[in-house]
């Protein structure tokens, strides 16, 4: 532990046996540690501390069972092929979950602090990063609202934590494995001047139905469109969408309901710094299918930190089945993901400066 840093460590008693990286699936196992710090009305953000990760008690009055004011972050922690840990972009997440507090009226984090924190703590536990490519230490901050109260008003007390999780693959397929998704087309999942652009537990609750119904009739994810005319792509909640139409890549562009991905955002620079053209714009689904129709759709593919880049193999929508790139892995997609997982593992030179050493 850093001697000078103001987190308070309590050492494990024992440690976990970890898991075997060959079959590792997504958010299943967690590592020794936690971080944890307190928000209280009088006193801001304080105790922050390292300890051994254990339940937490909380009253059953507290806010966030309630109300649901609470949001969370996700991004990565790799081992590069030399040995190195890094964490991929950790200050543009940082930045994203002070956005969220923003929204959700949850008092501002020190960006420092918690940089110090996410970095401290997978310091400690790098030995928990698995090495296979592929895998992962997921890395989750959050905060919650811990005040017991019943009643509509920011609460005056939070509890900010981070865990992590060793992690392969997000889809049950496995990584690169093109996906089925169903364009919903009567749950919306989020509206302009809601919660849509942030990350915040209701978003992800409320798409579960959808998700449901799609998982039935054998589709693994939901593509959302607009609340307002049902028309126009938004993001399929696990990650944001791309489309490779005639050779130009589009994407929907952000408009207050769309979650501002990092992949997404990481992706658009390398698509631009390899000098193809990309449309940041709204995509009516009446257009993507016409495209479709055209044989003009070469490519649709999704960004996430869990589903890094993911392609999409079949798309349904009303009775229309688009069945994308003869339901075969893209080139395109594949090249953005060994750049991407280039970037992760070190086999890349970070020219972007998105990898945080440790
Ligand atoms: C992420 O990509 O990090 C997310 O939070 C998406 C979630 C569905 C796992």
């Amino acid at each position: 532990m850093n001697q000078v840093s103001k987190i308070d460590f309590i050492k494990a008693e024992k440690l976990k046996e970890k898991p075997d990286p060959d079959t590792l699936q997504f958010g299943k196992n967690f590592t020794d540690y936690m971080f944890m710090m307190d928000f209280d009305g009088e006193n801001g953000w304080v105790n922050p501390i390292i300890k051994p990760f254990e339940s937490i008690t909380l009253s059953p009055a507290s806010f966030v069972f309630h109300y649901g004011q609470a949001v969370f972050e996700g991004l990565k922690a790799y081992k590069t092929i030399d040995g190195r840990s890094v964490i991929f972009r950790p200050e543009k997440h940082i930045a994203r979950l002070n956005a969220s507090c923003k929204r959700l009226c949850i008092p501002p984090l020190d960006s420092e602090l918690v940089l110090e924190a996410l970095t401290t703590l997978v310091e400690l536990e790098k030995d928990w990063i698995p090495e296979k490519e592929g895998t992962s230490l997921y890395i989750r901050p959050f905060v919650i609202s811990t005040e017991p109260y019943l009643g509509v008003r920011p609460s005056h007390h939070y509890k900010f934590m981070i865990i992590l999780s060793p992690v392969g693959a997000y889809y049950s397929d496995g990584q690169l494995n093109p996906v089925k998704i169903y364009v919903e087309d009567e749950y919306v999942r989020a509206v302009k001047g809601g919660v849509g652009h942030v990350k915040t537990p209701g978003n992800y609750a409320a798409s579960i139905l959808a998700q449901e119904r799609a998982n039935e009739v054998g589709y693994e994810q939901v593509l959302w469109l607009d609340g307002k005319e049902n028309k126009y792509i938004e993001e399929v909640g696990s990650m944001n969408i791309f489309f490779k139409i005639n050779g130009e890549i589009y994407t929907p562009k952000l408009n207050g309901s769309i979650l501002p991905g990092v992949t997404r955002d990481s992706v658009i620079q390398i698509v631009h710094d390899w000098g193809i053209p990309l449309h940041e714009e709204l995509i009516s689904i009446d257009d993507l299918y016409e495209t479709y129709q055209k044989g003009q759709l070469e490519e649709v593919f999704g960004t996430g930190t869990a589903a890094t880049i993911s392609p999409v193999g079949e798309l349904k929508w009303e009775e229309h089945v688009m069945t994308i790139n003869h339901f075969e892995t893209g080139e395109f997609a594949k090249k953005l993901y060994e750049t991407m997982t280039g970037f992760h593992y070190g086999k890349i030179e970070d020219k972007f400066g998105w990898i945080k050493e440790l």
